[in-house]
């Protein structure tokens, strides 16, 4: 939520007190410098004991509320048959408005029984904006991903309120193309991740709905960031301003055929689940999941964690958890932007998201600016940032790099974790780092695994660009 000072200016508020607290710290340049020389320049690698503020992700890392800790003690901790399964699959139907649901240990799990049992050799999945594992088992399972939004979506700096939207044309070009029976389903992503957390619209869902009965095409929707999505229609789709998130969110749910959702994020525990109001499409689906995740009733997860993401399910149509991130990311980008540093706009779900081919105009692509960027932002105030660019691409089957449409670092911000004095400390560390742009130089990989590479991919700085930066940043700032 935010609210209006005296002055007129909206900032941030958290409508939450912290009654427990975790202890950070910071550590000295060296120390830093030493962190991500041992972390092969990749923020994965990184220690939690030389982090500062760790923003390289929203999941798995969320504070979870009171009545989300007391379900964690008070669970029906069977193997099967659990009552607390029963009472998570009530809030799925309360909230989402799914007869149908079963859970899987997080949002890849997922994605690879969906791949299992839609996708085939030759087809393809259309699909607004791919995430990295979710292309990673649509390949795996024989299918191509079609990326295909409309062009304003990879323009970082824009006004356009919906950059997550699919393009209506492309999708009839892909069913001319293809023919329907290549198309092995269409999936949207609520704020599409990669791209900077971009909302697409209920107006243009239901164009896709629409297209995709007038074919006999399934309908998938990645629920991940549904919470942010609803609450940016809310804020932005003419007709939705006096909706509730609640009320969004059910809309949104009754679209597709399949609902499916990395829990870890909007509800705050570890896991995800599968759900829809289809039995038929549900049985094709379930008797793959004792074999991948587990018995019908935990599907993977601790029963403490279904519990409490009952709970967090309940929690997430709160303005003040659906919008708790997306307002500290609106303040974020509105204070970068005064400073003319290049970052996202509009300002999305997930994250602040610098746009490091414009931030280091310097860098080549093959030399993986966007990762560059996130060691240099490490070194220059221990925040823990992502890269996403072509290091979060493979190679193709020959080998060869795939340039990313986009170069960007992502600084993501969990919800009800960070104050607004923690991104008052990243905005200045990051406008010192834009003065020093000409000392970050690129990145080459000497250790790169086939699949998903940037998660333990090992790379160096191009001539030794990162004792340089600390060197600076110790001279001019120091460690107090
Ligand atoms: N879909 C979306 C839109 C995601 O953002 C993620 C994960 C997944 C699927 C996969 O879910 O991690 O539970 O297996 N995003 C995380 C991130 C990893 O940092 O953005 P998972």
């Amino acid at each position: 939520m935010s609210i209006k000072k005296s002055t007129g200016e909206e900032i941030p508020i958290e409508m939450h007190k912290t009654r427990m607290v975790q202890k950070i710290w910071l550590t000295p340049v060296e120390e830093r410098l030493q962190a991500i020389e041992e972390a092969g320049y990749n923020t994965f690698l990184l220690k939690t004991k030389d982090i500062f503020l760790d923003m390289l992700t929203d999941s798995g890392v969320n504070a979870m509320s009171d009545n989300q800790f007391a379900a964690l003690m008070k669970v029906d901790d069977a193997y099967a048959g659990s009552m607390t399964f029963y009472e998570f699959a009530k809030s799925v139907e309360d909230i989402l408005g799914y007869k149908y649901v079963m859970n899987v240990h997080q949002g890849r799990a997922a994605e690879h029984l969906l791949a299992k049992v839609f996708c085939k050799d030759g087809c393809v999945v259309p699909t607004n904006y791919h995430f990295t594992t979710t292309r990673a088992h649509i390949e795996l399972a024989g299918s191509l991903v079609l990326e295909i939004y409309y062009d304003e979506a990879l323009k970082t700096e824009s006004t356009n309120p919906f950059k997550g939207n699919m393009d209506p044309q492309k999708l009839r070009n892909v069913l001319s193309k293809y023919g329907k029976d290549k198309i092995s389903f269409v999936r949207m992503e609520a704020t599409t991740n990669l791209i900077g957390g971009q909302p697409f619209s209920m107006k243009n869902f239901r164009e896709i709905r629409q297209i995709c009965d007038e074919n006999g095409l399934l309908l998938v929707l990645d629920g991940s960031l549904i919470g942010e999505n609803a609450y940016l229609i809310k804020q932005r789709e003419k007709g939705y301003e006096n909706k509730t998130v609640a009320e969004i969110i059910k809309e949104m749910c009754s679209i597709p055929d399949i609902y499916y959702m990395s829990a870890r994020k909007n509800t705050s525990v570890r896991g995800g689940c599968i759900a829809t109001n289809n039995k038929e499409l549900f049985d094709k689906i379930r008797p793959w999941l004792p074999v991948y995740e587990g018995f019908f009733t935990y599907g993977g997860m601790s029963m403490r964690e279904v519990g409490a993401m009952s709970v967090g399910l309940r929690e997430m149509v709160d303005p003040s958890v659906a919008g708790c991130s997306v307002e500290q990311i609106k303040y974020f980008v509105k204070r970068l932007k005064e400073t003319e540093i290049p970052v996202v706009t509009p300002p999305g779900g997930l994250a602040c998201h610098l746009d490091a081919m414009r931030f280091l105009p310097h860098i080549p692509q093959q030399q993986y600016p966007a990762g560059a960027l996130a060691a240099a932002l490490y070194l220059a105030s221990g925040i823990r940032s992502m890269e996403r660019g072509t290091i979060s691409v493979d190679r193709d089957k020959e080998g060869k790099e795939i340039m990313a449409d986009m170069e960007l670092t992502r600084i993501a911000l969990p919800r009800r974790v960070y104050s607004v004095s923690h991104i008052e400390y990243a905005v200045d560390r990051i406008n010192w780092l834009y003065k020093h742009q000409n000392l970050v130089k690129g990145l080459k990989f000497v250790f790169e695994p086939p699949v998903l590479r940037f998660f333990d991919g090992r790379l160096k700085a191009l001539d030794n660009w990162g004792k340089d930066l600390a060197d600076a940043f110790k001279k001019e700032i120091g460690d107090k």
